[in-house]
């Protein structure tokens, strides 16, 4: 059989109807906003933002976020109809199976994989930083051996919080999200507090240049670490100016990772056909217009090349002399970047948990506990995996790793909405991309273009990731998939909930 075999959506569907092999449907549309904010607000924009400010577009960060947030609504877009249309766990792997071919769906249930669990250990170093510097500003000094470092060490805080947080998930969905609903608050908070606060710190003097004008490459972003847009046109590397807008909106697109993962609890969701886009397209309203508004106050309260890199948010108000506020803002910080891991596991267990139902890795890493509702075992492997990679490889600055892992799944999605049109015009789509196939390939055309700005040595890294992929694929997964060991299973009749009425 050929590796483009399809999974018809009524295959799917039935799938997750198998007895020891199903969630819990629990979440509402609100649960799912939550959700959707949880990951969404996290490491991007309490660190990253200073990084891409300080180094590559000054003040202009601003249209760097602005740029982010089109590319991943026209995303956002696509992803709430296939939600809408194929609402079963697995996110893009599983709306890639049912159009583009398993070889595909594999490849980007592979990407997810390294996306999530890649996500949750770089973002868990991140809170251990913040965990770290929150003590010593309470006046408690954590014994740096045991603490994050440069190069190789066992970061202690890394590892407990991300085993602590694997045991919250494996025992329930409903029971993660209630820690998440709280932190999500916390969370919330500080960023409305950083804006406020920050308004009247604002010099706007600082805002001029708005776009500070091009300069050449810092020393180290040559040759392999250049964008390789950059080395492809041959372009002398460079920062600021429109081509540092570009490279920080590839760098600032962390930040907006997440609504992605909402559609991998489309098993959990009670009415998932109406709450999915709400989930996906409403989180990602509320956190563009907090990243606009939080890169304006920073850049204001600063001259650009003041902002701190690693902890822009807390040292913008020690710059200004309130040190009070930022132990507020590095305790919000904790708070925030707990959920964005937490969240992140739970998107990394389901995405597997979709690939062992389809056989593609074994059947009985994905078996449900019947009491928990969550795949126990997977949840504990993803859990372990992440701990490792969080506490003992410096992996501090793979957020590049993350985001072309990301934006290859968002292309593929992109352009599987006007294939499934296509083929299969019958389905109920309770949500539908306006101007398809346009907007769809206007989507899959911008993300490649973020791509293309990001470094040579990223793609390297990609590109060896997937290698390994594709030699599972063809040594394990295409010989044990179900579409592979078992005769067609398809239901003759469509499910009632995807027919069209
Ligand atoms: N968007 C998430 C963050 O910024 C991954 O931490």
């Amino acid at each position: 059989m050929s590796v483009f075999r399809t999974k018809s959506i009524e295959q799917s569907l039935a799938a997750a109807d198998e007895v020891d092999h199903q969630l819990k449907r629990r979440l509402s549309a609100l649960d799912l906003v939550v959700f959707g904010i949880g990951v969404i607000i996290g490491a991007g924009i309490f660190t990253v933002t200073g990084r891409a400010a300080q180094q590559y577009a000054g003040p202009a960060v601003v249209y760097s976020f602005i740029l982010g947030a089109v590319v991943c609504g026209l995303a956002a877009i696509c992803y709430a109809e296939f939600a809408s249309t194929v609402p079963v766990s697995g996110s893009a792997y599983t709306f890639s199976y049912a159009t583009l071919g398993e070889i595909i769906a594999w490849a980007i249930g592979w990407d997810l994989l390294l996306e999530l669990m890649l996500g949750a250990s770089v973002v868990a170093q991140g809170w251990s930083t913040y965990f770290v510097t929150l003590l010593d500003q309470l006046g408690i000094t954590w014994p740096a051996a045991l603490g994050p470092a440069e190069g190789w060490h066992f970061d202690v805080p890394a590892f407990i919080l991300v085993a602590a947080l694997t045991l919250l998930v494996a025992k329930g969905i409903k029971e993660s999200m209630r820690v998440n609903l709280v932190l999500v608050g916390v969370k919330l908070f500080i960023v409305f507090f950083v804006i406020i606060a920050g308004i009247g710190f604002i010099n706007r003097d600082n805002w001029t240049p708005f776009i500070p004008p091009s300069a050449p490459g810092a020393k180290g972003s040559e040759g392999i670490h250049a964008p390789v847009i950059q080395l492809i046109t041959g372009m002398t590397p460079a920062t600021f100016g429109i081509l540092g807008i570009m490279s920080a909106a590839a760098l600032v697109f962390f930040a907006y990772i997440g609504f992605d993962v909402v559609a991998t609890t489309a098993e959990e969701a009670k009415n998932p056909q109406r709450d999915l886009p709400r989930g996906i397209i409403g989180s990602l309203v509320i956190c563009t217009i907090l990243y606009v508004a939080v890169a304006l106050v920073i850049t204001g309260m600063q001259p650009y090349n003041e902002i701190d890199p690693k902890a822009a948010l807390a040292n913008a108000f020690v710059a200004v002399g309130k040190d009070g506020y930022a132990t507020l803002i590095s305790a919000g910080a904790v708070a925030g970047l707990t959920t964005v891991v937490m969240t992140l596991i739970i998107g990394a267990t389901r995405v597997t948990f979709a690939m062992s139902r389809d056989r593609l890795l074994p059947p009985s890493l994905g078996v449900t506990n019947p009491r928990t509702g969550t795949p126990v075992k997977l949840t504990l492997m993803i859990g372990g995996a992440v701990a490792v990679a969080a506490s003992i490889t410096p992996i501090g600055t793979l957020e590049e790793m993350v985001n072309i892992g990301t934006l290859s799944a968002f292309i593929l999605v992109s352009l599987a909405v006007p294939i499934l049109r296509k083929r299969r015009p019958d389905l109920k789509r309770a949500f539908k991309v306006p101007g398809n196939p346009w907007i769809p390939w206007l989507s899959a055309a911008f993300c490649f273009y973020l791509i293309l700005n990001l470094s040579l040595e990223t793609w390297l890294r990609f590109l060896v990731w997937m290698a390994i992929g594709f030699v599972i694929y063809f040594l394990y997964s295409r010989h044990h998939s179900k579409l592979e060991t078992t005769q067609d299973e398809s239901v003759s009749e469509p499910p009632e909930m995807i027919k069209e009425h």
